[in-house]
């Protein structure tokens, strides 16, 4: 069964038994501090489990992209060289939300696999969680008794918290669970050894396809699990594995999921699979990690140096190694793959298809870069290795680690290199190094999150700020937070008007004071507003006294003047994107924001730098949106359909629920969470401040609006200002510079032909001090003329003259600077170096030299030091045979 049809059997069957299918949630994650890509289909539920928002549905079906090469799941370092493991891979998960429990999720896995798969029975094995006494958690005997009524004892398997206990990461919902497991050995190796000693053994034919994890607790910062208010089913099947089962297959690399990339990928490196051991293992990384490249930039994470960008770049990084060390790849490949992956997904996933181009562009991009860097370090290391003395044949472990940390250069490929030269390098230092990096950004990223305090029992998700700028509302709950050893805390109220970070906009800051206190006397400032899944954090130094009384209200006052030209850059922000969709094409997709106070920054895809005309074209059309004073339409909450039909524009890599809130000025049709102006014209103007590349196809514009614009032109005008005080002139300033420039013009000229006469009537004076050596004469002399104008003289001598020595002086402000000028034929037939020369004479001026064979620099502060370094040269130029 063909890898579609699969995936679409599996949500059929369940939407057949009333699950509501869902999207997949964009693989990137922007707001939980806790992951860097979703690594589990219960990622986007996590707040459903908590209790925190009510599903859309009791029961829905899925399939989500899932990346797991960080925190609690990475499997990064398997991928290749087994046969079934992946950096991203699809999950297709069932999930139950307060509805049915393990007898009913049990049963539909079961009936799934084997009534409407029909895969036999006879391969299938069941693990239940054994309990856990560390945990005071007993045995699931009921999900084994479920199991009882289904399958033969002595397929059901207890299973330790390792592998029976789900956890999505230090904290959070988790539970026991029950995997499914199938034996695809052949019947000859099944009768030799019984599968059941090979269930979670890292047996590539005996493995997990299915866990049916049953979510009832929470896990706590202090490590105890408290129960949940209801219990819930997270399901997740690996679905390039279920592929290989109905295909058949012994691997998910033989599944259709890959075959079309590892044709691709085959026909570049002209070199087929199956045909050596490590020829696979680098066509099976290269084809699973485009993948996880291509999904994660269309979902729009970009690679770069931090966070889940560096995890991203660690990747593309990977699979260029592996192709260029084992299949001989040395130019740019990957982007290649592109087209493959994105028809390959086209119906399902229709993101990378619609974003080809620009993802194409920043992969080659990446592989050129990372292709220099390997260069870089490839000389760096034979510079090394030249420096090994016979005796040593090892290299230093720090020199390994540096290549790594600082030019990125892959310590394995490192270990290559010296291997083929008989050589090694020592991996306990390079440990210890590694080490001690890790402990480094641990200590500088480490962020510490208590446990929320909970003070009411209320729910605590509402904004309300698009219609208040200040509130009265209670805590509900409240953290502790310690970042980089400095502590501060997290409070949730009922309600607020401070908006959080989000959608590029930047969080409120504001003061909280006590409502009932008149006086304002005490006040806690908020730094910053964050969001975390759904709940709305205000970030505090200091907490109230009564933070635990149920019944103190507090008035709630973001810096409303701060907020107004966050608001006024984000309406701007909104008709650039319109307006540059306008002018430079449909190709336009935005690509980040930042909507700020001072500025605003908007990154989108377009292939080449835009030109200062089309810049004020830009300017104008926006400025023009302004100035007609376009009242703001809101539509707070429709149907997403609905505000697609409007036209209004989707971000890439954004979730949004079922109802959106749209944002309308004319033809600018955005969803939008963020703040916005009633009326274009609160905006004021609009002025471009910047243009440039951001990576490849990316484009960054900055601009600032209202107040800021006003500086911005304040600050041009100003300079313009001084200048014609300058220039005493205040209508014709262009005309005046024009003049300065031409004059200038002339100047040079007239200063350079005065210069020229001189060094002239210099050099005809110094012709006839040459004094004779043996086979060449030598000019030393002391001239009063600039270091230049000398440099020049000496230049010219050497080049009007063969078998020449010049060595002449200057002085100028205490010091003395020397230059020695060989012409090329003596420099050639007497083997002179001018630069070692001088090294020998400068000493006695207290000064340095260098250069080249036939000219050197040297410049010292000792003046009276001079004639002893002619006479010192005299002496060498006389040992000169
Ligand atoms: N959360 C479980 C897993 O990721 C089941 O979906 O394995």
């Amino acid at each position: 069964m063909k890898s579609d049809l699969l995936r679409q059997r599996f949500i059929s069957f369940f939407e057949d038994r009333k699950h509501a299918f869902i999207p997949s949630s964009p693989i990137t994650i922007k707001d939980d501090p806790t992951l860097l890509f979703v690594n589990a289909g219960m990622n986007q539920f996590k707040e459903v489990f908590l209790g925190n928002i009510k599903p859309k549905a009791n029961r829905v079906v899925n399939s989500q992209k899932c990346l797991r090469v960080s925190g609690k799941h990475n499997d990064l370092d398997e991928v290749g060289h087994d046969t079934y493991h992946h950096t991203m891979f699809e999950m297709l998960g069932n999930w139950s939300f307060g509805d049915y429990f393990k007898q009913e999720a049990i049963k539909l896995a079961w009936d799934f696999l084997v009534k409407d798969l029909k895969i036999s029975e006879e391969r299938l094995y069941v693990t239940f969680f054994e309990g856990d006494s560390g945990e005071k958690l007993i045995s699931d005997n009921e999900t084994k008794n479920f199991w009882k009524q289904i399958i033969a004892l002595d397929k059901i398997l207890p299973g330790s918290k390792k592998d029976n206990f789900w956890e999505m990461g230090s904290v959070g919902p988790c539970g026991p669970c029950t995997e499914i497991h199938i034996d695809l050995r052949s019947e000859s190796e099944i009768k030799n050894v019984p599968a059941s000693s090979l269930i979670n053994q890292d047996h590539p034919q005996v493995i997990e396809i299915w866990n049916l994890v049953f979510i009832e607790f929470n896990r706590k910062e202090n490590g105890t699990l408290e129960n949940l208010p209801n219990k819930h089913v997270d399901t997740g099947m690996g679905f390039e594995r279920l592929c290989m089962v109905l295909q058949d297959k012994k691997s998910t690399y033989d599944t259709d999921v890959f075959s079309d990339l590892i044709k691709c990928i085959s026909s570049i490196a002209k070199v087929p699979y199956g045909q050596s051991k490590d020829t696979d293992i680098a066509i099976r990384v290269i084809v699973d990690h485009i993948r996880a490249i291509g999904f994660s930039i269309a979902d729009g994470q970009l690679p770069s140096n931090t966070g889940a960008g560096y995890v991203i770049r660690r990747i593309l990084r990977r699979a260029v190694r592996y192709g260029y060390t084992y299949l001989n790849l040395k130019d740019p490949f990957l982007y290649k793959l592109i087209d493959d992956l994105s028809s390959q997904f086209k119906s399902f996933f229709p993101e990378i298809d619609a974003q080809k181009s620009v993802i194409k562009n920043i992969v080659k991009e990446e592989e050129k870069a990372f292709l220099k860097t390997l260069g870089k370090g490839l000389t760096l290391i034979n510079k090394s290795i030249e420096k090994l003395t016979n005796k040593k044949k090892k290299m230093n472990g720090s020199e390994v680690f540096n290549l790594y940390d600082t030019y990125g250069f892959p310590p394995d490929l490192t270990e290559l290199i010296l291997k083929e030269k008989g050589l090694s390098y020592d991996h306990t230092q390079f440990k210890i190094s590694m080490e001690k990096q890790k402990q480094r950004s641990r200590s500088a990223s480490e962020i510490k999150l208590g446990d929320w305090i909970s003070v009411n029992d209320i729910d605590a998700h509402r904004f309300i700020g698009y219609d208040a700028i200040s509130c009265v509302s209670k805590i509900v709950k409240y953290r502790q937070v310690s970042s980089k050893g400095v502590d501060h805390f997290h409070i949730v109220f009922e309600q607020t008007p401070f908006y959080p970070e989000g959608g590029g906009q930047i969080g409120d800051v504001g003061i909280i004071y006590l409502a009932e206190d008149t006086e304002q006397s005490q006040k806690f400032v908020v730094e910053d507003t964050k969001k975390e899944n759904n709940t709305i954090i205000h970030v505090v130094k200091t907490l109230p006294l009564d933070v635990q009384s149920n019944s103190v209200e507090y008035l709630l006052c973001p810096d409303y003047k701060r907020r107004q030209l966050i608001t006024r850059n984000h309406s701007a922000t909104h008709l650039l994107h319109y307006v540059l969709k306008k002018i430079l094409g449909d190709h336009v997709e935005q690509k980040g924001s930042y909507v700020g106070r001072d500025y605003l920054r908007f990154d989108f895809s377009h292939f080449e730098k835009i030109d200062a005309s089309i810049l004020l074209d830009l300017e104008e059309h926006i400025n023009n949106f302004i100035s007609e004073g376009i009242a703001l339409k809101e539509f707070r909450s429709i149907p997403i359909n609905e505000a697609k039909n409007m036209g209004a524009t989707a971000l890439f890599g954004e979730k949004y629920g079922d109802q959106v809130r749209v944002i309308k000025f004319g033809d600018s049709i955005e969803l939008c969470g963020g703040t916005h102006v009633d009326n274009t014209s609160e905006i004021g103007f609009i002025k471009i401040t910047s243009e440039s590349s951001i990576a490849s196809g990316i484009r960054r514009i900055e601009a600032v609006t209202s107040v800021g614009a006003l500086n911005f032109v304040d600050q041009k005008i100003r300079v313009l200002t001084d200048l014609s005080i300058l220039l005493k002139t205040s209508d014709n300033i262009i005309g005046s510079v024009e003049k300065i420039i031409t004059e200038n013009k002339e100047l040079t000229t007239l200063a350079q032909a005065v210069k020229n006469m001189q060094s002239d009537k210099i050099i005809e004076e110094l012709s006839n001090q040459f004094i004779d050596f043996n086979g060449f004469k030598a000019l030393l002399s002391q001239v009063d003329i600039d270091a230049g104008a000398m440099k020049d003289v000496c230049f010219q001598l050497i080049q009007k003259h063969n078998n020449i020595f010049v060595a002449l002086a200057t002085k100028k402000n205490n010091k003395v600077i020397l230059n020695i000028a060989i012409s090329k034929d003596l420099v050639k037939n007497k083997n002179l170096n001018a630069s070692k020369i001088i090294n020998k004479i400068s000493s006695y001026i207290n000064g340095r030299g260098g250069g080249q064979p036939f000219f050197a620099v040297s410049s010292g502060d000792f003046e009276s030091g001079l004639q002893d370094s002619f006479s010192e040269l005299k002496k060498q130029l006389n040992l000169i045979k």
